[in-house]
């Protein structure tokens, strides 16, 4: 008996694997009520509000738990907290599915890493998968199931202050980074404890808003946006993303979060995938001011039908979709694959098998700033600097120096380091720069400190003392820039100067003579000509997180060699804006010999540093670029290689760049395109050769027929240290 027993204990173990998270998901599905399906598609926040608090059922959360009526928190933290929720649910609800938790792990949980554009500046997936990982590994300890990131929203426009939530404007550079955060939250098996489930988001263009004013309507060619806004999103769907957030934004007239283009023609039907779609904050109701739903019935509507599966806040699924169902008005099967899908999430991770499994407090205790996930801070902080000048080799600056005037108003800041959304991060384990700099230098080093002024306002008062220490001190470095909360959500800006009196008060210091050294802490490309024009070095810091001092100390007396570039364009002037090094060269580019040519009268066309910017303390000389071949077929690939060498005194890393111009096509084709790059490190002396590889795919875009296809024809191809400064050779493709 007791062998039949086990037989049957083994066969049911064996079949129970074999079925899909599908069929396990229909095996539940089966049991529901209509009002047990809703409550799986409805999510509310168990802290604080990231947009206007909707309408809440007047029951509290316990009590939406133990009814069914919700399938999903955000903002609910802790290992201890989030047991206390899921016991509700898999105790004392009818049906005991697990809940979800989802929370903004945007660049860490406890443990703040760079800003994301920052991260891209690392130009290192390898090291922003590790990122992703260690938030994963913290969050997951947390509680955190499911983090709404990666945000890869392609941005042209540095006035849109979520322009630091993304990789910047490059789809190519953009796409790797996607996938490379999918991968280091969602690990090889999300069922692990320290997976957690990515969501990609804004889904989509939402960074293409007019004027770069957020929220603000999209409006673009179906070529563009296939072109360079959608490949970010759809490679961090093939890297198996198993989540998206519709976006807030419309696009041609019709709200994402109801566009059946968007959420079932490219992602079921295209992409063929059972990720699910979770509305952004309440962007189900915002139907409505939309003007496409006359109220949050119709609002419901248009998402469900549209295949938005979740509803963050909008209460539209939660007051109204059982009764559309029972009206007739919704087809009960929309309801029962978007619950599906979310099922089948919380059968990927492993919710149904051991919904506590988040929730183990010793491990939370472990996890939390541990020097594993603060090392590893340390590093993408490091990397994410980049250096936009350094005339005379001024930096490094010698440790020797008797005496260093540190100013500005963010040198002493131990907030705005972090960045927005800096999760559940402390200000307090943050050292400001000014800290940094004394704690690297001893008690040798006199420093003479002055805030010299405020971030924003027209107060010149501190100046005074601020040029004092500059004077009686051999060398000035300002730290200045925006303060965390200008970029990030509903932080647009008109202009992109650095705010208030800042650059006034670099002009007072530069008046002093004394080599005056910029550190940049800001989200978004800033409009900084006079700086570059007279300033000897500047270092864009962005917000480098809970490492700020130790990676930006380090650049400044030399322990670290910086080697990151720009993800994005720095324009001179905000009326350059959009700006991208991707751009078309229209049938008139600009000739100056020609009026009649597109530019601008009163500025120059090109930018302050291009996109692929950055420096190093060492110098690469490029050389041998070499063609495996002059000519290739459609259906083949070409090797392209090139020389590097380290022509200066330190070992350094630097990425080569590889882009491609497409002469002649069915439609016009940009100037150029990042295709590849390679990141590698240099000894004093030594020479690499560096090898890419241009595949049929990095040549195909859309054609005159929206195919996505190569074309014949003659093709240029750059290979340098920045979208500028290449070298140059050409190819034929042909039938
Ligand atoms: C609104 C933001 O647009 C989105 O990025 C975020 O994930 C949600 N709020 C949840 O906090």
């Amino acid at each position: 008996m007791k062998k039949i027993l086990f037989l049957l204990f083994l066969y049911t173990i064996t079949f129970a694997q074999k079925k899909t998270f599908e069929q396990r998901a229909d095996s539940v599905l089966a049991l529901m009520s209509l009002e047990e399906k809703v409550g799986q598609l409805v999510q509310y926040s168990g802290g604080w509000a990231t947009g206007a608090e909707t309408g809440r059922p007047s029951e509290g959360s316990d009590e939406l738990i133990r009814k069914g009526k919700v399938g999903s928190f955000l903002n609910v933290v802790g290992a201890e907290q989030t047991k206390k929720m899921q016991k509700a649910a898999v105790e004392e609800s009818r049906l005991k599915i697990p809940l979800i938790f989802g929370l903004d792990v945007i660049h860490g949980y406890r443990s703040t890493f760079p800003v994301p554009i920052g991260e891209a500046s690392t130009w290192n997936p390898t090291l922003i998968q590790k990122s992703a990982r260690m938030q994963a590994e913290e969050a997951s300890s947390g509680g955190v199931h499911w983090t709404f990131n990666p945000m890869v929203d392609i941005a042209r426009d540095p006035r849109w202050g979520r322009i630091m939530e993304g990789s910047g404007e490059d789809p190519y550079l953009g796409s790797l980074m996607a996938a490379a955060r999918v991968r280091g939250y969602q690990g090889d098996d999300l069922s692990a404890n320290n997976t957690i489930l990515a969501c990609v988001k804004h889904y989509a263009a939402y960074g293409g808003a007019e004027g770069g004013r957020d929220y603000n309507t999209v409006d673009m060619s179906e070529r563009n946006f296939r072109d360079f806004y959608l490949p970010p999103y759809k490679a961090a769907v093939e890297a198996g993303a198993g989540s998206l957030m519709a976006s807030f934004n419309e696009i041609g007239g019709i709200p994402s979060s109801a566009s059946k283009f968007l959420l079932t023609k490219i992602l079921r039907d295209e992409w063929k995938t059972d990720a699910f779609v979770v509305s952004d904050w309440n962007s189900i109701g915002e139907l409505i001011p939309h003007g496409v739903a006359k109220d949050l019935r119709e609002a419901a509507i248009l998402g469900i039908e549209a295949t938005v599966d979740m509803d963050m806040e909008a209460n539209a699924y939660y007051n109204h979709l059982a009764d559309l169902v029972k009206e007739g008005k919704v087809d009960l099967k929309l309801v029962d694959d978007a619950v599906r899908r979310v099922l089948i999430a919380k059968f990927k991770l492993g919710l149904f098998d051991d919904p506590f499994k988040y929730c183990d407090v010793e491990r939370e205790k472990k996890t939390i700033r541990s020097k594993e996930i603060i090392d590893a801070t340390k590093e993408v902080a490091s990397e994410s600097l980049v250096l936009l000048k350094n005339e005379k080799n001024i930096l490094p600056l010698s440790k020797d120096l008797k005496s260093i005037a540190v100013i500005g108003p963010l040198a002493n800041s131990n907030e705005d380091p972090l960045g927005g959304w800096s999760g559940l991060s402390n200000k307090d384990e943050v050292v400001p720069l000014l800290e940094g700099i004394k704690n690297k230098l001893g008690n040798d080093v006199k420093i003479n400190y002055a805030e010299g002024c405020k971030i924003t306002g027209d107060d010149k008062s501190g100046f005074d003392k601020a040029i004092e220490a500059a004077k009686s001190s051999g060398v000035v470095i300002a730290i200045v820039g925006e303060s965390s909360g200008m970029t990030g959500e509903a932080n647009s800006r008109a202009t992109l100067d650095l705010p208030g009196v800042q650059e006034d008060l670099i002009k007072e210091l530069h008046k002093t003579g004394k080599p005056v050294v910029v550190v940049l802490l800001n989200g978004r490309p800033i409009t900084i000509p006079w700086l570059q024009e007279n300033i000897p070095a500047i270092i864009e810091a962005w917000y480098p997180g809970i490492s700020t001092s130790f990676a930006v100390t380090n650049v400044l007396f030399g322990d670290y060699n910086p080697n990151g570039k720009l993800p994005v364009t720095f324009p001179r002037h905000v009326g350059q804006v959009p700006i991208h090094y991707n751009h078309k060269n229209t049938g008139r580019p600009h000739d100056p010999t020609n009026h009649y040519t597109s530019y601008y009268m009163d500025l120059e066309n090109a930018p302050l540093y291009p996109f692929g910017y950055g420096l190093s303390y060492t110098t690469f000389e490029y050389s041998d670029l070499t063609l495996e071949k002059n000519q290739i077929k459609k259906d083949e690939s070409l090797k392209v290689s090139v020389k590097v060498k380290n022509t200066g005194k330190y070992e350094g890393k630097e990425v080569v760049q590889l882009y491609i111009r497409d002469l002649v096509g069915s439609v016009t084709r940009p100037v150029k395109e990042l295709k590849d790059f390679a990141k590698i490190s240099l000894q004093p002396g030594e020479t690499k050769a560096v090898e890419f590889t241009i595949t049929p795919e990095k040549l195909k875009f859309h054609d005159i027929n929206m195919n996505y296809v190569v074309e014949p024809g003659d093709f240029k191809v750059f290979v340098g240290t920045n979208s500028v400064d290449v070298k140059e050779a050409s190819f034929t493709v042909v039938e």
